[in-house]
């Protein structure tokens, strides 16, 4: 499995093109661009460490639906009243983005967010730390909060260019 997704992985980074695409038919994007652009983050994804490398972006990204009533995660977003930015969310520390109003409860624990927390909390946020403000009954299914976590991974930590 783990051969497998390395030579997946080499032939993703062996196919995408080093120079950035011509600016010739860079208007509306099309469906190989969009394609080409799934590609690249599922590679990213298979250079995660494990378990996360063998999780979905596609279905990650789609799972990130039932959050963002709640919260970005773009860069430049603010938080939303209902929930924090989530941008740089993976390594960062709980309850730290200074313009939202946490919790007592995620306000004064201290621990940076990694996959394994990110996992528990997902699961059951109210078992994991009680008190929090985060109305959210978790995402049951293992798969789901592995392909949402590496989303997250990912998709947090793209920075523009
Ligand atoms: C109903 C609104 C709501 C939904 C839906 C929601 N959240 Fe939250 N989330 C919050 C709030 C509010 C907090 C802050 C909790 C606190 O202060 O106790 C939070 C906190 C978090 C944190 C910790 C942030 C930090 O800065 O420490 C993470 C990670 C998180 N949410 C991820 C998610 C993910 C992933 C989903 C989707 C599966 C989700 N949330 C769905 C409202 C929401």
């Amino acid at each position: 499995m783990r051969a497998l997704i390395l030579v997946m992985v080499g032939f993703l980074f062996a196919c995408s093109p080093a120079a950035p695409p011509p600016t010739t038919n860079s208007s509306a994007p099309n469906a190989e661009a969009m394609q080409a652009a799934a590609l690249a983050m599922q590679a990213k994804v298979a250079a995660l460490p494990g378990p996360f490398n063998g999780a979905d972006y596609e279905a990650g990204r789609r799972a990130f639906g039932q959050c963002r009533s709640c919260h970005a995660i773009e860069p430049d977003a603010p938080s939303r009243g209902t929930g924090p930015n989530l941008f740089g969310i993976v390594g960062r520390k709980i309850g730290s983005e200074a313009d939202f109003e946490y919790s007592q409860a995620a306000a004064s624990a201290n621990f940076d967010w990694d996959g394994a927390k990110l996992d528990q909390w997902l699961t059951s946020p109210q078992a994991f730390l009680p008190g929090n403000r985060m109305s959210f009954v978790g995402v049951r299914n293992e798969k789901q909060r592995r392909d949402l976590i590496a989303y997250l991974m990912v998709a947090s930590a793209e920075t523009e260019e």
